[in-house]
């Protein structure tokens, strides 16, 4: 199955350092076509030149929303799932799954391989969320997730970060109207809202050992206190 790892991006000091970082590791895996959704009026030409640069697999967008959202990045995501079901049909016979990669996280080569065969939903722990050093599925003697390890709104049915899951296309295909809903809901449960529209409790597959091992970090860059008076203004950082 290919993994298409959806993207939203937007403009700060810090993007093409991340972007730069973040590529490297997509350079290591396999089958990966990167979908990278700016969050912008127009493609910049930053991101252009540096995708252009990788050698990736590579689909370029941009959307910009207006509206100040509870919700980082989902309408950039919403464009990329709206684009996955406009290109692949349901019966096509390449499969697929759909990973929701902030392009801030720090990924580890392994939680790809772990991903790659989800039937509906995969979930695995994920690192300095929710201000827990790690934010976890419990999984059951039977092997199947029985709840969370979570602090943040621990009642809600997925209490999961982004970085927690993948999705196969199959599923997203199947699910043609579930998108991430960009109003009425509040910080923190666009994951949890997103999930409940597509699979229940016992349909999701652990992995990362069982979710004993953490593959995926939620990491994020501090923003550098930059002397604007000097540097050459001409040379791009
Ligand atoms: C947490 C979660 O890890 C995100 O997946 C979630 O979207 C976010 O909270 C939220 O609920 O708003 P956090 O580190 O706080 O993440 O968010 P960011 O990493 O700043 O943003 C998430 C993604 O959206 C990033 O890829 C970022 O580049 C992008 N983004 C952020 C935009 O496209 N536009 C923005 O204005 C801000
Ligand atoms: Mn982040």
């Amino acid at each position: 199955p290919t993994i298409y790892a959806i993207t939203p991006t937007y403009k700060r000091s810090v993007q093409k350092a991340d972007l730069t970082r973040m590529s490297h590791t997509l350079l290591h895996v396999a089958n990966l076509h990167w979908i990278v959704v700016e969050d912008s009026e127009t493609k910049t030409s930053l991101v252009s030149r540096l995708l252009n640069k990788t050698g990736l697999n590579y689909t370029h967008f941009n959307v910009h929303i207006t509206e100040k959202l509870n919700s980082r990045g989902s309408g950039q995501r919403n464009l990329a799932l709206k684009w996955l079901r406009d290109t692949f049909r349901l019966n096509d016979s390449n499969a697929g799954v759909v990973y929701f990669a902030d392009d801030d996280n720090t990924y580890s080569l392994e939680l790809f391989d772990e991903m790659r065969n989800t039937k509906k939903v995969s979930v695995w722990p994920v690192a300095f969320v929710g201000g827990l050093r790690l934010e976890s599925c419990k999984v059951n003697a039977l092997g199947k997730v029985s709840g969370w390890d979570a602090k943040f709104a621990p009642t809600r049915p997925f209490a999961i970060d982004m970085a927690g899951f993948a999705v196969s296309l199959q599923l997203i295909l199947s699910k043609p109207d579930v998108y991430f809903r960009l109003h009425g809901i509040p910080s923190g449960h666009q994951e949890t809202r997103f999930l409940e529209d597509l699979v229940t409790l016992s349909d999701l597959e652990p992995k990362a050992a069982n979710c004993t091992e953490v593959l995926v970090w939620h990491t994020r860059t501090t923003s550098p206190s930059i002397d604007g008076k000097y540097g050459d203004p001409n040379i791009e950082t």
